[in-house]
């Protein structure tokens, strides 16, 4: 079965939106393999975040994901990786629609509540990474 990983960011945790994420994910019909709260430090954002490192915003997305606690889990189900990217909505909630995580629960791209992985290799790199 294949396997994504997503993260409740900082800002979702402070909110205390845990428990109504993970039901969607439950609803859906994904199963949850493995979860736990966790800390980032600045090492592994930057490690995560690698692919942004040129950006203006990098300093303050790294800030920002090692503010607190984070919600990490991997998710199983058919499609894991599309299916959860569908459920979490684009990037900026802005464009997210109504009926997304990110739709429903952010306003503003910095904080967009929850990090899904976009590719299949990458559910596999972020795994481990997390929790390898
Ligand atoms: P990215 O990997 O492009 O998107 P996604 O999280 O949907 O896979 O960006 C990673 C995070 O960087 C994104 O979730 C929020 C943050 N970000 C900003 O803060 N400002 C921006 O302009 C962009 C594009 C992303």
């Amino acid at each position: 079965m294949e396997r994504t990983f997503v993260m409740i960011k900082p800002d979702g945790v402070r909110r205390g939106l845990i428990g109504k994420i993970v039901t969607r994910f439950e609803e859906k019909g994904f199963k949850i393999a493995e979860a736990r709260l966790m800390t980032i430090d600045e090492q592994l954002a930057s490690v995560h975040y690698a692919h942004l490192q040129s950006k203006p915003f990098f300093g303050e997305l790294v800030e920002y994901i090692t503010s607190g606690p984070v919600f990490a889990m991997i998710l199983e189900g058919h499609e894991a990786v599309r299916n959860a990217r569908t459920l979490i909505g684009f990037t900026n909630p802005i464009e997210a629609t109504a009926g997304t995580i990110r739709g429903d629960y952010a306003l503003i791209v910095d904080y967009n509540v929850i990090h899904g992985s976009d590719s299949v290799e990458n559910a596999e790199i972020e795994i481990e990474r997390f929790f390898g």
